[in-house]
């Protein structure tokens, strides 16, 4: 199978300097280079993003960048903080900016967190997203808390586990590509 037909977006919502779920995505776009899929990797902090108004930010320049992207990706690898037990306000303000650009796009999710208690912090945008735009959500998400990172780099296991959710994300993609 070519997986080449598709196109993916990696998209960092960590405005942390410092931030891991950033380096989720990093290694997510490295992983996807190795194989030459055609991927555009995108993060919020160097991105002047309005908050969503639900009027005048839709017309901001960030916001029209951002979802010509998207709406060009047949999938979307998203990168987020856990923020008291949910994904981060950025990360649902930039869907809330570009709202339909992620109809029927496959996504998969990558998240940093501080501890393993919040693990089911990503349903809630999954859900949105599902009954909002009828993305295709990958199941097994990655959920990668302080641990992981402890040499500075993604540990290996973890790493294991952000290629099988990346060949995932691209196998769903590339079969809802070809049926198109
Ligand atoms: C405002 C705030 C709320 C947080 N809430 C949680 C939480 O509910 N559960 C958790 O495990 N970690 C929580 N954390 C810890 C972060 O998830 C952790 O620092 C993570 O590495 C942040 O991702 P980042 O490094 O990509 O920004 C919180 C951190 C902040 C700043």
């Amino acid at each position: 199978m070519n997986e080449a037909i598709i196109k993916v977006l990696v998209l960092s919502c960590s405005l942390n300097p410092g931030s891991n779920s950033a380096k989720l995505a990093e290694a997510a776009k490295a992983y996807l280079d190795e194989q030459s899929i055609p991927t555009s990797h995108m993060d919020l902090r160097e991105l002047d993003m309005p908050f969503c108004d639900g009027n005048a930010a839709y017309g901001h320049e960030s916001v029209g960048k951002l979802k010509t992207v998207i709406d060009e990706s047949d999938a979307i690898l998203l990168a987020a903080p856990v923020y008291n037990y949910d994904l981060n306000a950025a990360a649902k303000n930039v869907i809330e900016l570009t709202g339909s650009a992620w109809e029927n796009k496959v996504v998969g999710l990558m998240c940093s967190a501080g501890g393993a208690n919040s693990y089911m912090s990503p349903i809630g945008l999954a859900n949105s997203l599902m009954f909002d735009f009828r993305s295709y959500i990958v199941p097994r998400f990655v959920y990668a808390t302080r641990a992981a990172f402890q040499g500075g780099d993604i540990d290996g296991e973890m790493k294991e586990r952000l290629h099988e959710l990346v060949d995932n994300t691209v196998r769903l993609a590339t079969g809802l590509a070809l049926t198109r």
